[in-house]
């Protein structure tokens, strides 16, 4: 049977429920426009999908890597991008999100990329309004491209995640990171396991189909992907755990801790990184990290998905 090569969902809204063959025509899309990317010399990317397309950025929440990774990954395809953030907006005057979003689309864009504080936001919208809408984060529910970077990086580095054991340490509770990439590994067949402090477990975590690890350096034994989690403080009431010092002994990557890992393990983190708490800055630009292939990669991903979703054929 002939591999699947369109998007055939409307929107993106989570990785939860995508099926194997979905994840991989994002995938497969994503390295034909990395190796034409890196071939390319000339002034005007010869992929011109997105021209004469409009891609509104609706960001309620702050962002540095993600918001412009999306426009950049829309200008290499030759789209038209509007920036829209909270705090200069009408959302100040106290417009609702459904009142943004109905009269950003009467302006006809042709796709939204929602980020929002509050986990349901985006896909209440996607319910709402008939334009494609990719979610760029909600609250601690999912981040469903910085997963699909993610799983784009690790088989650029190790081939299959299939089989592969994927470690995500750190503040699990309450990421969105976490989950939406457990979701996509696990479609996909690798193992995942969690390592955390107790108090940043979620409840029942072991129903998605991952172990739990309670000792870092066991943990790190047998992984061959290590994704690291800034601890999200503005996600939690209070803070829970007694101190960062104590937080970065017991669940900190750094010289010492490094020991622990195989030859071929890669280190990951979304970023934006807190040094010196969860990962010392020398592993975080040593030779085990591709931190910054994740961010390369995540403007190619951006780019590969907003062709299938709206790009011209
Ligand atoms: C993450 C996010 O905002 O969810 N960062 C990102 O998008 N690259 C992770 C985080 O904030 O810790």
């Amino acid at each position: 049977m002939a591999a699947q090569r369109v998007w055939r969902n409307r929107s993106l809204v989570q990785t939860l429920g995508l099926s194997e063959s979905d994840v991989r025509v994002v995938l497969t899309r994503a390295q034909e426009l990395k190796k034409m990317w890196l071939g390319w010399k000339g002034s005007e990317f010869p992929h011109a999908s997105l021209k004469g397309r409009t891609v509104v950025n609706l960001f309620f929440e702050s962002s540095t890597r993600t918001r412009s990774s999306f426009e950049l990954a829309a200008r290499r395809l030759g789209g038209d991008v509007l920036n829209f953030t909270a705090e200069t907006s009408s959302v100040t005057k106290g417009e609702t999100l459904f009142d943004t979003a109905r009269n950003l689309e009467a302006m006809e864009p042709d796709l939204l990329v929602v980020r929002h504080a509050s986990a349901g936001a985006p896909l209440q919208l996607s319910k709402m309004i008939k334009v494609p809408l990719i979610n760029a984060g909600d609250g601690f529910h999912e981040h469903p491209t910085q997963a699909f970077l993610d799983v784009f990086t690790i088989e650029e580095h190790r081939g299959t995640v299939k089989g592969r054991h994927v470690l995500i340490v750190g503040d699990i509770a309450h990421s969105r990171v976490a989950r939406s990439n457990i979701y996509l590994l696990k479609t996909l067949g690798a193992r995942v396991s969690v390592c955390g402090p107790p108090s940043l477990m979620p409840p029942s975590i072991e129903k998605l189909g991952v172990s739990v690890f309670h000792d870092l350096r066991k943990a790190l034994e047998s992984a061959d992907v290590v994704m690291m989690l800034r601890i999200q403080l503005e996600r939690q009431n209070q803070m829970q755990f007694p101190s960062l010092g104590e937080y970065s002994k017991f669940w900190g990557l750094n010289a010492e801790t490094i020991g622990s890992l195989k030859e071929k393990a890669i280190i990951m983190h979304p970023g934006p990184l807190n040094e010196g708490v969860e990962i010392s800055q020398d592993v975080a630009t040593g030779s085990y990290s591709v931190i910054m292939d994740q961010v390369r990669n995540g403007v190619i991903v951006r780019m590969a998905l907003m062709d299938l979703m709206v790009g011209h054929d």
